[in-house]
This record gives structure tokens, sequence and C-alpha cells, in this order.
């Protein structure tokens, strides 16, 4: 193994022993432990769930087992940005698909591929995330909600998003994702700019009989 990618490997167990030691490396906390090391490397790497079971004494089998069982937990690498799209009843009766199909086409997505190359986006279908009111609904990294979207303003988001991150790896501020907490978040950005409250979304809007929403 290369000393570059031997350390790189040391690195991230390093990670992985201090998340341990800071849950006091009990095996009941082993959820708990899988969140954090998840919420470090935006996934569970094979590696890692291995070195957790040796770590805490318990077979791997058992690890794999709980980090299978959850939904939360993902086995494979995820974008910077996730952003789940919902197909519970309300938001697909109000065209969950054509924003779905505005993010692949906008990302380069299929069926097949949920990710981007560069790992800056992910893209998910949920059911119900609750809320209802404002369907259709996208919501970005589980904090960021965009309701009674349009394809038009999903795009416009999506364009935000994606020029964020060029300005991010120029150099610039980037976004608050994963691990850059503190930072100006892509959404707040958005609702400055007035974009879930454009013309598409006001549109629906209207049609709701609500002229308020968005993006809460
Ligand atoms: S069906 Fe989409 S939020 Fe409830």
């Amino acid at each position: 193994m290369p000393a570059a990618q031997k350390e790189a490997f040391q690195r991230k167990f390093d990670k992985v022993n201090s998340i341990i030691e800071r849950h006091g490396g009990k095996v009941s906390n082993l959820i708990a432990i899988l969140q954090e090391i998840q919420s470090e490397y935006r996934y569970l790497p094979e590696e890692v769930l291995t070195y957790v079971a040796t770590a805490l004494g318990i077979p791997p089998a058992t690890v794999y087992g709980v980090a299978t069982f959850y939904a939360q937990f993902s086995l494979k690498p995820k974008g910077k940005y996730v952003i789940k799209v919902c197909d519970g009843t309300a938001c697909h009766v109000r065209g969950s698909e054509k924003l779905r199909y505005v993010i692949r086409e906008k990302l380069g997505l299929d069926e097949s591929k949920d990710t981007t190359d560069d790992l800056k986006f992910t893209v998910e279908t949920v059911s119900c995330i609750g809320a209802c009111g404002l369907a259709p609904v996208v919501m970005v990294n589980d904090r960021d909600v965009y309701g009674q979207l349009t394809p038009e303003a999903l795009s416009i988001v999506l364009d935000q998003l994606i020029a964020k991150e060029k300005t991010s790896d120029a150099g610039g501020d980037g976004p608050a994702g994963h691990g850059t907490a503190g930072n100006k978040s892509p959404a707040s950005n958005a609702a400055g700019n007035d974009v879930t409250r454009g013309d598409a979304t006001r549109d629906s809007a209207a049609r709701d009989g609500r002229e308020e929403g968005g993006r809460r």
C-alpha cells in the first residue's frame, strides 16, 4: 500500500477511534457510533464497519446487521448534497415525478445512478416527509425544505447549488454542506434570492389558495 494511502487509511481509523471513545466504547451505543461515522464520511465504508466490530469486540455480522437494517445508513458513498424528492401520495399527485426528472437531467443521473461522479450530489426518492401541505416537496441534506416546487423553480434551486459548488471549488465561500457548518446554507441563499417564491412557485401557491409557503 502506498505511503499516502496508508496514511489516509490510518487517519480514517483515527477518526473512528475517537468516535468510539466518545461513546465509551459501548456496544449499546452502536447506532450512535454508526450515525456519527456516517456523518463524518457520508456513508459507512465496509472496512470501517469491520474495524468497529473489532474495536467493540462483537461479530462483524452484528455491525453489518444494524447498518443494513436501518434506512438511515448507507453503505454507498453519498454526495455532499443529498436531495430527497418526496414521492408520498400528496407529492406524487402534485408532480414529484417531474421534479425527479429535472434533477436527473440537470445532474446527469439516471435510475441506475443516483450520485454524481464528483460526489457532490445524490438524489433519493423518499416517502412522506410530513410536509404534505407544501407538496410537492424536496429536501436537501435533511435540513432545507423546498415546497410547492415547480420544475422551473427546482431548476433554479439546482443551478444555485451547482454555482455555489463551483465557487467553493474555486476557493470561495462554500455552502453549509456536511462538515461545513457555520457557512451560509444554499437554502438560505435561495430564499434570499426568492427562488422558491418565484413565478412558478407562486402559481403553485395560488393554485392552493396559499400565497405563503415555499421552503421553511
Ligand atoms: S406526501 Fe410529500 S410531504 Fe407528505
